[in-house]
Order: structure tokens, then C-alpha cells, then sequence
């Protein structure tokens, strides 16, 4: 396995990298776009902090990789819609730098509040001039965060520290996560309209428009000061300029920016009122090194063991879970390539259904690996990662249901497939032996083995067809190693699975479907 690491990653991790047996590493930071392009292919890993734009030209001449890790949090300069359909996995390292950027959100709250930068370089330009440079309190003052996760939440915690009121607005934290962490959740406007202060702390918004614009800056208290060290691109920089000349802003400290590095004519770096730092928020050796080694034990464990940690386009499976759910891994796979060849004409949906114990469990690598299985004849490289993104691309609806609702097995999945041609069902279950069966296809109850080898015949439920079914196969040299029959008696119609120890010719197939009874018969294989 060879890894890449393209941006400054801290030697710790890359030391670890290289005591890895089984894993080459190679340092090279700073390569324009077209040489990665020329030799990404010869990677299984690749390792980026912000500096490396993983694009899309990129990510296609990868026909290699299996896994980029972004050590920090934000995915920004990854095109995750490209790795997926790629069957890539992206992980980042969400943990490591969590404390650094909010002691560095502390330092510029601090140093908005007291013009600690402005004062300083006025007085490194000898002028003495402390009446320029009067400050206000944090001490009671309202602190408004956007976005009360890992950074969010530990400036919260930090900033009562400074005996601060706090609200947050995060439309997807729970009260009872605000009232642990001492903040009062508001709606957005409430924020703006009460807060001293207002600190970011979301990811950029997927479209790109701001989350401050000129109609925000209206909202707000007259005086409040603006901290991000989110992404530049939640904040709309003319209208910022603009409420600060009017007053209605009285300062602001950005560490993120809509292009970095900024550009050095920026009107930004024009207004007094407005303190720059270069995208430092992540930057302690402490942080670097933390990240460094989660992204770095994260890449081995994938690229060894399989693991999947604090991925960011596919749920994430630690190895016990991994070890709970492998048999339904198997069988969602089995059951999905199972009925891909039972069906004629495009899926248009896939409706999945998991019952009983299985339900409780992660369920969505199950249908990420039914999808696999519905793909795995018809697309070349296909995976559990890019399985959905395909079935995406081609506008396959996939719904999942659960229920904890058990009838004869402790679990069951059952994925039934609508195309342009008709509707078909199967129902699996896993057996006390960890055997994966056929409980159900179509309106059929019957308990089958599935096997790499298999027919299945549509047939009259009459005497005489099972006999002629051994004749022809028998003639053929097709050893039949199971036999499992589902009976409609009303319609007087029954559906046959047969195991065979290898695949059947076109004649055998032909000479069945000229049998008398048996009305149709496909060929299987898994
Ligand atoms: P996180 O995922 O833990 O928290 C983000 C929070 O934002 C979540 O609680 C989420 O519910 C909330 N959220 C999402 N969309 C929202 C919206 N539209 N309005 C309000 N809340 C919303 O992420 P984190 O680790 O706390 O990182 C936050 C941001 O900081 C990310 O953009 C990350 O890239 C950035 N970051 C910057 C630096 C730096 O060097 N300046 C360092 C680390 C992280
Ligand atoms: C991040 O998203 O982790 C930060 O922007 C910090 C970094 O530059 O890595």
C-alpha cells in the first residue's frame, strides 16, 4: 500500500506512517495540479490538510485510491461527490483541532474587545496613543455563536469562564445539549438582535451564499463585534465593510477568508475595525500533532484492517460494529445481486426493509451493500462507497424502513426492486450457523440457500416437473448440490431454487425452458 502525503502534515504522523509495515509513505508537498494528476494512480492513500485542492481531474486519474484523509475538519478542497462516485472514501480528522480553534476565537474575541493588534502596531510605529485605543468588557456582555458544535461548544464553555451570557442558534442541537452546555438556543434573528458579540462556527453553506449579509447586519445590535474562524465564504465582506463604516458594526476579527490566501490588496485589510489573522485558527503544534496521528492511525486502520473512522461520504463502522453486521453485509449483497438478474429493464427504486434485530443495528452499510450487490454485474468498479452516488446519478429512489416487528426469524431484509418492467421482492434472513437463506421471493415462502450457482424456476406445481428438471440437468453433467421449492397452492404455481455446482450452457437452459410446466427459468450466480 503507498500513501501520499501531499500538504505539511506534523512528522508524527508521518513517522507513523513509516513505521507501518506493509505501508510505503511518500512526503510531497506543494506539487502543482497536473503532476498530482500524473502520478496519483500509483497511490492507495492520500493525506491533504487545506493546501491541496483534490479536484475532480484529480480524483479520475486516481484508479487506485482508496482513501483520502483530510487532517482537520473541514472537506472543502475535497470534491466528495467525485470521490464517492469514484468509490473513495474521505475521512477528516474532526477532533484535533477543536480546542486550538477555540482558544483562538478566545484570542480574537479579546482582541476586539481591547484593539489589542491595532494598539500594538501603532505603538511598534512609535506613537504612544492609549486614548485611541479604549476597549469594552466581555464580563456580562451576550456572546451569540452560530453553530454549537465541537468548536462552538467549547467556546461556549470557555467564554462563561469570562462570565458571558450565551446563546447559540443550531437548528440541530437539542435543548437538553444547550442546557448542558449553558446556552440558551434562539432563533437567528434573536440572536442578531441580542448579542454583543457573534462568534461562526458552522461549515460554509453547500451553495456558497453567506450567512451575513447586508439584511443580518440590519438585524443586528448597534455596536456588536464579529468573530469567524468558521469559513470565509459565511460572510458577505462588502456588506461587512459597509456596516462597519455606518457604525452599525463596531469591529470584526477574521481567521478564514472567500479566497485563500487573500489577496493582499484586499479591501478587508483596509478597514481599521477589521483584524486579519492567516487562517491560524488550527495552527498549535499540540493541534497539528493530533491531527496528524488521528488521520494517520485512520488511513492504516482502513487501508489493513478495513476499519472506516469519522468518514465523511459513508457512514462509519468501527470494528465491533463491522463484526456485528459482516453476515448482513454478506447477505444484503447476495440478495441485491440475487434479484439484479431477475429483473428486466432500468430500477427506478429500491425499498428496503429491515425487520426484526437487525433493525437496531447500523443498517445503512447494509444498503449501501444491497446497492453493490443490485450494481456489481452491470458497473465494472463498483463498491459500498460509490454504490449510492450511482444509484443517485441514475435517479434510483432508494427508501429504507425499519421495524423491531419479528414473525418466524430474528431478523429479516427484505430489498424488493421496482424497474420499468415490473416489481420483484426476496426476503433473507441469517441462520443460528451464520448461513445466509432466502426466506421469501416474490409470494413465495420457502428457505433457500444461496449459492454461487443458481436457477430459478418459475413452474407448474404438478407431478413430474422436479423429475424432468433432474433428467436435463443430469444429462448435462450439472451437479444439483440443493433443491428448495415455494408453493402458491390457490394458483397452482410453485418457484424453485436450485444450487448447482456450476453454471448452466445456454442448452441446458434452453431445454429446460422447452420443458412442459416449467414456465420460466433464469440462471443465478453470485
Ligand atoms: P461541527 O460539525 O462540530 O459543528 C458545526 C455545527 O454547525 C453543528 O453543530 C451543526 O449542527 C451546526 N450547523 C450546521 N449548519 C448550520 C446552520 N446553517 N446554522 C447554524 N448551525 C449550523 O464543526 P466544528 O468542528 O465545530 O467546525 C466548525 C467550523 O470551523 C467548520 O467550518 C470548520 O471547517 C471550521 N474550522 C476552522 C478552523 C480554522 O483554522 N479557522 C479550524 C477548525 C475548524
Ligand atoms: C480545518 O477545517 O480543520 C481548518 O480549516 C484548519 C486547517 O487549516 O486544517
Amino acid at each position: 500500500m503507498k500513501v501520499l502525503v501531499s500538504d505539511n502534515l506534523s512528522a508524527v504522523g508521518v513517522d507513523i506512517l513509516k513505521k507501518e509495515s506493509g505501508i510505503e509513505v511518500d512526503v510531497k508537498t506543494g506539487l502543482p495540479k497536473e503532476e498530482l494528476i500524473k502520478i496519483i494512480a500509483d497511490y492507495d492513500g492520500l493525506i491533504v490538510r487545506s493546501a491541496t485542492k483534490v479536484v475532480a481531474e484529480i480524483i479520475q486519474a486516481a484508479d487506485n485510491l482508496k482513501v483520502i484523509g483530510r487532517a482537520g475538519v473541514g472537506v472543502d478542497n475535497i470534491d466528495l461527490a467525485a470521490a464517492g462516485a469514484k468509490g473513495i472514501i474521505v475521512m477528516n480528522a474532526p477532533e484535533g483541532n477543536m480546542i486550538t480553534t477555540a482558544e483562538h476565537t478566545m484570542a480574537l474575541l479579546l482582541s476586539l474587545s481591547r484593539n489589542i493588534p491595532q494598539a500594538s502596531s501603532t505603538l511598534k510605529n512609535k506613537k504612544w496613543a492609549p486614548k485611541e485605543f479604549m476597549g469594552v468588557e466581555l464580563f456580562e456582555k451576550t456572546l451569540g455563536i452560530v453553530g454549537l458544535g465541537r468548536i462552538g461548544s467549547n467556546v461556549a464553555e470557555r467564554a462563561r469562564g469570562f462570565k458571558m451570557k450565551i446563546l447559540a442558534y443550531d437548528p440541530y442541537v437539542t435543548q437538553e445539549r444547550a442546557e448542558i452546555l449553558g446556552v440558551e438556543l434562539v432563533e437567528m434573528k434573536d440572536l442578531f438582535e441580542r448579542s454583543d458579540f457573534l462568534s461562526l462556527h458552522t461549515p460554509g453553506l453547500a451553495d456558497g451564499t453567506p450567512l451575513l449579509g447586508k439584511e443580518q447586519f440590519d438585524q443586528m445590535k448597534p455596536g456588536i463585534r464579529i468573530v469567524n474562524c468558521a469559513r470565509g465564504s459565511l460572510i458577505d465582506d462588502a456588506a461587512l465593510i459597509e456596516a462597519i463604516k455606518s457604525k452599525k458594526v463596531a469591529g470584526a476579527a477574521l481567521d478564514v477568508y472567500h479566497k485563500e490566501p487573500l489577496d493582499l490588496d484586499s479591501p478587508l485589510l483596509e478597514v481599521d475595525e477589521i483584524i486579519c489573522t492567516p487562517h491560524l485558527g488550527a495552527s498549535t503544534g499540540e493541534a497539528q500533532e493530533k491531527v496528524a496521528t488521528s488521520m494517520c492511525d485512520q488511513i492504516i486502520d482502513y487501508l489493513k484492517y478495513g476499519n472506516v473512522r469519522n468518514a465523511v461520504n459513508v457512514p462509519s463502522i468501527d470494528a465491533e460494529t463491522l463484526a456485528k453486521i459482516q453476515p448482513y453485509l454478506t447477505l444484503g449483497e447476495d440478495l441485491g445481486q440475487f434479484v439484479s438478474q431477475l429483473i428486466d429493464g432500468p430500477v427506478t427504486r429500491v425499498d428496503i426493509q429491515y425487520k426484526g434485530e437487525v433493525s437496531t443495528m447500523q443498517i445503512k452499510p447494509v444498503t449501501n451493500a444491497i446497492l453493490k450487490g443490485l450494481f456489481n454485474r452491470s458497473i465494472d468498479e463498483i463498491n459500498m462507497v460509490n454504490a449510492p452516488f450511482i444509484a443517485k446519478e441514475r435517479g434510483i429512489e432508494v427508501q429504507e424502513s425499519t421495524s423491531s416487528e419479528v414473525h418466524e426469524y430474528t431478523s429479516t431484509v427484505q430489498v424488493q426492486i421496482i424497474s420499468e418492467s415490473g416489481t420483484r421482492k426476496v426476503t433473507g434472513s441469517i441462520f443460528g450457523n451464520g448461513d445466509s437463506r432466502i426466506v421469501q421471493f416474490d409470494e413465495y415462502h420457502m428457505e433457500a440457500v444461496l449459492s454461487k450457482n443458481m436457477l430459478v424456476l418459475n413452474n407448474m406445481d404438478v407431478p413430474g416437473v422436479i423429475g424432468n428438471l433432474g433428467n436435463i440437468l443430469g444429462k448435462n453433467k450439472l451437479n444439483i448440490a440443493g433443491f428448495h421449492l415455494g408453493r402458491q397452492k390457490e394458483e397452482g404455481k410453485a418457484i424453485s431454487i436450485v444450487n448447482i455446482d456450476s453454471p448452466p450452457t445456454t442448452e441446458t437452459l434452453r431445454a429446460l425452458r422447452d420443458t412442459s410446466n416449467i414456465l420460466s427459468v433464469d440462471s443465478v450466480t453470485l
